[in-house]
C-alpha cells in the first residue's frame, strides 16, 4: 500500500477499526459476550477508576466488540468518533435530550420519521421543549430560527420524498447564528454522503438500515467531534440505551460488503425509477436522480451517489395501490429499508395507520403512494415483478 494515501471505502469497510491481531488468530473480531468485566486485583480498581488505564467495567460503559464496530463507522463518515446505540431512535432521543433543556426550541423539517417527528414535536414538548416543523430546505430552516433555537435537526435525503437539503447553505446559515446543525443520514449513507465534510455537527444513522444492511438487527450511531461524543456517551451510560454486543458484531459482518451493497442498490433504485416514470399506470416517480424532482440538483452536486431508496406514486385510488401490493410476487411488503431484501411500504396504512386520511394530506403522505426499498436481487427481476403486478391493476 502506497505511504500516506487514504484506503479506499471498501478496504476501510472490511479493515477500519479492526486489530489485525486477534483473539486466537481469528480472521474476524469476537464477540465479547458478556455484562460485566472482572478486576484481578484491588489495584486495577483504582488504577481504572483514576484514569490511569483504560480497561473495560460494565456492558453499559464499554464493550471491545461495541469499539471495533464504532472504529468502523467513524471511519467511514470521516468522524473523530462514533457512538452505537440499541436503535437509531435510541441515537435519536438520547442525542437531544443530551443538548436540550427547559425553554430551548428545535427546528425541524416535514417528511422525516414518524417517530422522530413525534418525539420532537410530542414528548421534547412535555418538557418545556417547543419546536417548528418546516419544510426540508436550507432558506425554510433558517427563516424558522429563533434566539432560543438551540438546534436543528433534518434528514437529508428525506423519508420518503427524498428531498436533500443543501448542507453548504444550511450549516452557514447555522453557523452564523451559532446553532448545532444534526443531521439523519440514513437514507443516504455514508458512502453517498458525508455531512460532516460540510461543517454539520453531528450525524445520525439507523444502523439498522444500509450499515447493518441485512433485515436482521437493530442498531443506531451518532457520529461527530470527539468532544460531542464524549458528552453523548456520558448521557447514555445513564440513559441506558446500549447496543449489544452480538448485534454490534452484526453490524461489523453486515459494514464489510457495505460498499459492494450500496454500489449496487444505487445503480439498481435508479434504473427501476427510470422504468417506472415510464409505465402508464405511475402517476409520480420521488428519485433524485431523476431530472424532475425538487432536489436534484443539489443531490447531484452535494452526494457521490444518491441511494437505494425512493417513493413513486400510483395512478388511481386506494383500491388500486392496495391490488398492485398484494399482487408483489418478490418483493416484501414491510417498513424497512437497507437490506438485501426489497422491501415496499405503503405509508398510508403501514406507517400512517393511526391518522385520518386529512391528518396524512397535511404530511404529503397520499393514498398512492408507495416507497421501495431496494434489495440486493437483481434489477431486472424487481422490476419484471412490479410490472406483473402492475398488470393487475385495473383503472377506469
Ligand atoms: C430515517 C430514519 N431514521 C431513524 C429511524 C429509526 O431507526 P430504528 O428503527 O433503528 O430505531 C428510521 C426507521 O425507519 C428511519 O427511517
Amino acid at each position: 500500500m502506497k505511504k500516506n494515501k487514504k484506503p479506499g471505502f471498501s478496504t476501510l469497510a472490511v479493515h477500519a477499526g479492526e486489530a489485525r491481531k486477534k483473539y486466537a488468530d481469528s480472521v474476524t473480531t469476537p464477540i465479547v459476550q458478556t455484562s460485566t468485566y472482572v478486576f484481578h486485583d484491588a489495584k486495577d480498581i483504582k488504577d481504572y477508576t483514576s484514569g490511569k488505564k483504560y480497561r473495560y467495567e460494565y456492558l453499559r460503559y464499554g464493550n471491545p466488540t461495541v469499539d471495533v464496530a464504532e472504529k468502523k463507522l467513524a471511519a467511514l463518515d470521516g468522524a473523530e468518533a462514533a457512538l452505537l446505540f440499541a436503535s437509531g431512535m435510541n441515537a435519536i432521543t438520547t442525542t437531544l435530550l443530551c443538548f436540550l433543556k427547559t425553554g430551548d426550541h428545535v427546528v425541524f423539517t416535514s417528511d422525516v420519521y414518524k417517530k422522530t417527528l413525534q418525539f420532537i414535536k410530542d414528548d421534547l414538548k412535555r418538557f418545556g421543549i417547543e419546536s417548528t416543523m418546516v419544510a426540508p430546505t436550507a432558506d425554510e430552516i433558517t427563516a424558522a430560527i429563533r434566539p432560543e433555537t438551540a438546534l436543528i435537526f433534518t434528514e437529508s435525503p428525506t423519508n420518503p420524498y427524498m428531498f436533500v437539503v443543501d448542507l453548504k447553505k444550511l450549516v452557514k446559515a447555522a453557523k452564523k447564528a451559532g446553532i448545532p446543525v444534526i443531521i439523519d443520514s440514513t437514507f443516504a449513507t455514508p458512502y453517498n454522503q458525508r455531512p460532516l465534510e460540510f461543517g454539520v455537527d453531528l450525524v445520525i444513522h439507523s444502523a439498522t438500515k444500509y450499515l447493518a444492511g441485512h433485515n436482521d438487527v437493530l442498531g443506531g450511531v451518532v457520529l461527530g467531534s470527539a468532544e460531542n461524543i464524549a458528552k453523548i456517551k456520558a448521557f447514555l451510560k445513564t440513559l441506558g440505551g446500549n447496543i449489544d454486543p452480538h448485534a454490534a458484531y452484526l453490524i461489523i459482518r453486515g459494514l464489510k460488503t457495505f460498499a459492494l451493497r450500496i454500489r449496487h442498490q444505487n445503480d439498481s433504485a435508479l434504473k427501476i425509477a427510470k422504468w417506472l416514470v415510464k409505465h402508464p399506470k405511475i402517476d409520480k416517480v420521488w428519485h433524485p436522480g431523476l431530472p424532475d424532482h425538487p432536489s436534484y440538483k443539489i443531490a447531484k452536486e452535494q452526494m457521490d451517489g444518491l441511494s437505494g431508496c425512493f417513493a413513486f406514486e400510483l395512478k388511481g385510488n386506494l383500491r388500486n395501490t392496495q391490488t398492485f401490493l398484494r399482487n408483489l410476487k418478490l418483493i416484501l411488503m414491510g417498513p424497512s429499508l437497507g437490506g438485501t431484501e426489497s422491501l415496499i411500504s405503503h405509508p398510508a396504512t403501514i406507517t400512517y395507520y393511526d391518522m385520518t386520511r386529512k391528518q396524512r394530506y397535511a404530511l404529503g403522505v397520499r393514498d398512492t403512494l408507495c416507497r421501495l426499498a431496494v434489495g440486493v436481487e437483481d434489477a431486472d427481476d424487481i422490476i419484471a415483478d412490479l410490472e406483473q403486478a402492475l398488470a393487475t391493476v385495473k383503472l377506469k
